[in-house]
């Protein structure tokens, strides 16, 4: 398995569900500190999500995760509305950044979206510079942007290639 995390898009992302909330949470929360820092807010959604609304979440969309040995690195949420997924909670455990498993992660959940999804949209915080640098190298698009707190929200649209 840990041979196989170094080239995540050969892994098949395992669905999570209500069951993982506490480990999603948890993995979020590491995560989210560097966005926190990043933004000087240390109240972004993810940080303050608790644990039940990360159960009702995860009874409402659609999930996937990596692990290995068990442990979960990586985790990304899918919320369909008509011919729109949008992506949310992207996270990768932070002894594990950069070497592929957002990336990895990101696609694996476009592949596994349900087919009535023709377009992804995502945002993120402006000064998120990582996650911008990924969400454009995995070809989505500025659309636009919206006031949040002391920062601005950059909203992205990809369409699902046929
Ligand atoms: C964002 C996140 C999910 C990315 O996961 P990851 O496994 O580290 O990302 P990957 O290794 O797949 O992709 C790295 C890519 O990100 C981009 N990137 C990362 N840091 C960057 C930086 N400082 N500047 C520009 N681009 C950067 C690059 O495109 C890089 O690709 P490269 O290695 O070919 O240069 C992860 O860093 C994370 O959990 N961050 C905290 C939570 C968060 O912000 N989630 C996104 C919310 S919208």
């Amino acid at each position: 398995m840990v041979g196989q995390l170094g080239h995540p898009r050969q892994v098949k992302p395992l669905r999570l569900g209500v069951a993982d909330a506490g480990e999603v949470l948890t993995l979020q929360r590491a995560a989210y500190v560097s966005e926190a820092r990043a933004h000087d807010d240390f109240d972004l959604p993810p940080l303050l999500e608790t644990f039940a609304e990360a159960q009702a979440a995860l009874e409402s969309c659609l999930s996937w995760g990596f692990r290995e040995n068990g442990r979960l690195l990586a985790s990304v949420r899918l919320t369909v509305t008509g011919h729109v997924g949008l992506v949310t909670r992207l996270v990768v455990a932070p002894d594990r950044q950069g070497a592929g498993l957002g990336g990895g992660l990101l696609l694996a959940a476009e592949a596994a979206a349900p087919p009535e999804v023709t377009v992804f949209r995502l945002f993120t915080g402006s000064k998120s510079v990582g996650p911008l640098g990924m969400y454009a190298k995995h070809g989505y698009r500025e659309t636009h942007r919206t006031p949040e707190n002391n920062h601005e929200l950059v909203h992205l649209e990809k369409a699902r290639v046929p």
